[in-house]
């Protein structure tokens, strides 16, 4: 049976009581961490010093999702500060392969993410060399946004480039991800769900959790 990964969005948690909202999710596979600048998104969120606080409150994995306009600048700064995945937008460097390149050399896994307007097509030239594809399934900027319907269609569109290419970076998708849209995406080859409000806007996480989870599990056996 194909793995589904659960990364709960820490944008919808309640930041006073961030250790313990981390604690109400251990059974996730991720910690997904969205830096916003204000600028590459019309939203602020939290960066450096946050990281290290999350980082030292949970033993999971933390995937570090950088909405900024400044990724060349910042990477490095992520990756000191323990990101252990990083995905930086396509849209926001001339450099996407140097990016990667330098995320891996660090050792952590490097990945990219594409608005809901960017072609897969794009991202072919270094499909190879990424550990993983990020597609927003809403424009970024914020939590509890609708699901794009069309989504499924440009994840099936990337997994068959990939599977032309004979690679298989994991395939994360983020934004109105609940146990309603789960499926819908992993029968198109989403392995990696990335969800705020369905997680953090409940009061039991860890069956939020289990919920997305069984939902996407049922979509992955039907990939077609
Ligand atoms: C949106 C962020 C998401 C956000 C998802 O720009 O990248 O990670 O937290 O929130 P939900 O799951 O509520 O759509
Ligand atoms: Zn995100």
């Amino acid at each position: 049976m194909e793995e589904i990964l659960v990364a709960p969005s820490v944008l919808s948690a309640d930041f006073t009581r961030l250790a313990d909202e981390l604690g109400d999710v251990s059974s996730a596979d991720l910690v997904h961490f969205d830096v916003m600048d204000g600028h590459f998104v019309p939203n602020l969120t939290f960066g450096l010093d946050v990281l290290r606080a999350v980082k030292s409150a949970t033993d999971l994995p933390v995937d570090v999702h950088l909405m900024i306009s400044n990724p060349d600048e910042m990477v490095e700064k992520y990756l000191d500060a323990g990101a252990d995945v990083v995905s930086f937008h396509y849209e926001a460097t001339a450099h996407a392969h140097r990016l990667v390149s330098l995320i891996r050399d660090r050792g952590a896994r490097a990945s990219v993410a594409i608005n809901p307007a960017t072609p897969v097509c794009l991202l072919e030239p270094i499909l190879e060399d990424l550990d993983m594809v990020l597609v927003m399934t809403v424009n970024p900027g914020f939590g509890g946004q609708s699901f794009i319907e069309s989504s499924p269609r440009k994840v099936r569109r990337l997994r068959r480039m990939c599977d032309e290419h004979g690679v298989h970076p994991l395939i994360e998708v983020d934004g109105g991800i609940s146990s309603a849209t789960a499926a819908a995406v992993t029968s198109a080859g989403a392995r990696v769900l990335v969800a705020g409000s369905a997680v953090f806007g409940t009061a039991d996480r860890a069956a939020a959790i289990a919920d997305i989870r069984r939902a996407g599990l049922a979509g992955a056996s039907k990939t077609a």
